[in-house]
C-alpha cells in the first residue's frame, strides 16, 4: 500500500516514519510512504502556497492552484473504473483533505483504508485551505474534536492505525486478540508483563506493591481466556 503526503512541512515526517513498525514495514516493502513539499508546485520564484483570505479576517490560506497541481501529478495513475480495478489493473486509491471539519477518523476508516491500494493526503492548515479544494478531493478527514496547527499529525496517525491492519504488519495473533475479544477501543482487556510485583515508595514513604492478577500466571488458559472476558 502507498501513502503520499502532500505537506508544506515535509521534515516533520522524519523521525516517527523512520521508527519501530512503520519502518519495518517500509522495510519489508508492504507500504511505502512519500512526502512531498507543496512548494514544488508553486509557480512563482518565491514558491507561495498561501495568501490572505478574500473578504478579510485572520490567517493565510492555502491556495487552490499548487494543491490542484500536485494531485494531479500524484494521481495520474487513477482509472476510475471498477471493471479495470477488478480485473487488478488499477489501483483503488482515496484523495483525503486533513481537516477540522472532516469525517471523524475511527477504527472503522482504519479498516476501510487498509483495503485501498493508495491514499494521496493533503495536510490543511489551521488558518484554512481555499475552500474549493475539497471539490479536488474523495473525503474530508479529522481525527477529533479539537482543532490542531495542520494535518501533518493527522497523517500519521491515519497512516499508523491502517499500517497496523495490514497482512504482515504486526503478529497476527495481536490482531487476532482484538477481533477475538471485540476490543477495539475502551474495552481492552488489561495487560501485563514482568515483574510480577512492582514496589514503589510514595512521598510519605509508604511502599506500594503492584501485583499482577494471580490467574495470568496460572498455565490455565481456560481460566485466562474467562478472565480476559470478563475483564472487556
Ligand atoms: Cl485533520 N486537522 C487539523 N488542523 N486539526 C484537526 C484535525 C485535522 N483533526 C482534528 N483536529
Amino acid at each position: 500500500m502507498q501513502f503520499d503526503i502532500i505537506t508544506i512541512f515535509p521534515r516533520i515526517f522524519d523521525s516517527y516514519f523512520q521508527t519501530s513498525i512503520l519502518k519495518r514495514a517500509q522495510k519489508k516493502k508492504l507500504i511505502k510512504i512519500k512526502i512531498h513539499d507543496l512548494r514544488f508546485w508553486a509557480k512563482d520564484k518565491h514558491k507561495t502556497v498561501d495568501d490572505t483570505p478574500y473578504g478579510g479576517g485572520p490567517g493565510m490560506i492555502l491556495k487552490i492552484e499548487p494543491i490542484y497541481k500536485a494531485l494531479k501529478f500524484l494521481s495520474k495513475t487513477r482509472i476510475p473504473s471498477k471493471s479495470l480495478r477488478s480485473h487488478g489493473v488499477l489501483k483503488k486509491q482515496k484523495i483525503v483533505l486533513l481537516t477540522p471539519q472532516g469525517q471523524k477518523f475511527d477504527q472503522k476508516m482504519a479498516g476501510q483504508f487498509s483495503k485501498l491500494d493508495k491514499i494521496i493526503f493533503v495536510c490543511g492548515r489551521y488558518e484554512g485551505v481555499d475552500a474549493r479544494v475539497e471539490k479536488l478531493v474523495d473525503k474530508k478527514v479529522s481525527i477529533g474534536d479539537y482543532v490542531l496547527t495542520g494535518g501533518e499529525l493527522p497523517a500519521m496517525i491515519i497512516i499508523d492505525a491502517t499500517t497496523r491492519l495490514l497482512p504482515g504488519v504486526i503478529n497476527k495473533e495481536s490482531l487476532k486478540e482484538e477481533t477475538f475479544s471485540k476490543l477495539i477501543i475502551n474495552s481492552e482487556y488489561p495487560q501485563y508483563t514482568r515483574p510480577e510485583v512492582f514496589t514503589y515508595k510514595t512521598k510519605s514513604a509508604k511502599i506500594k506493591k503492584l501485583k499482577v492478577p494471580k490467574v495470568l500466571l496460572s498455565g490455565n488458559h481456560q481460566k485466562i481466556a474467562e478472565w480476559k472476558l470478563r475483564s472487556l
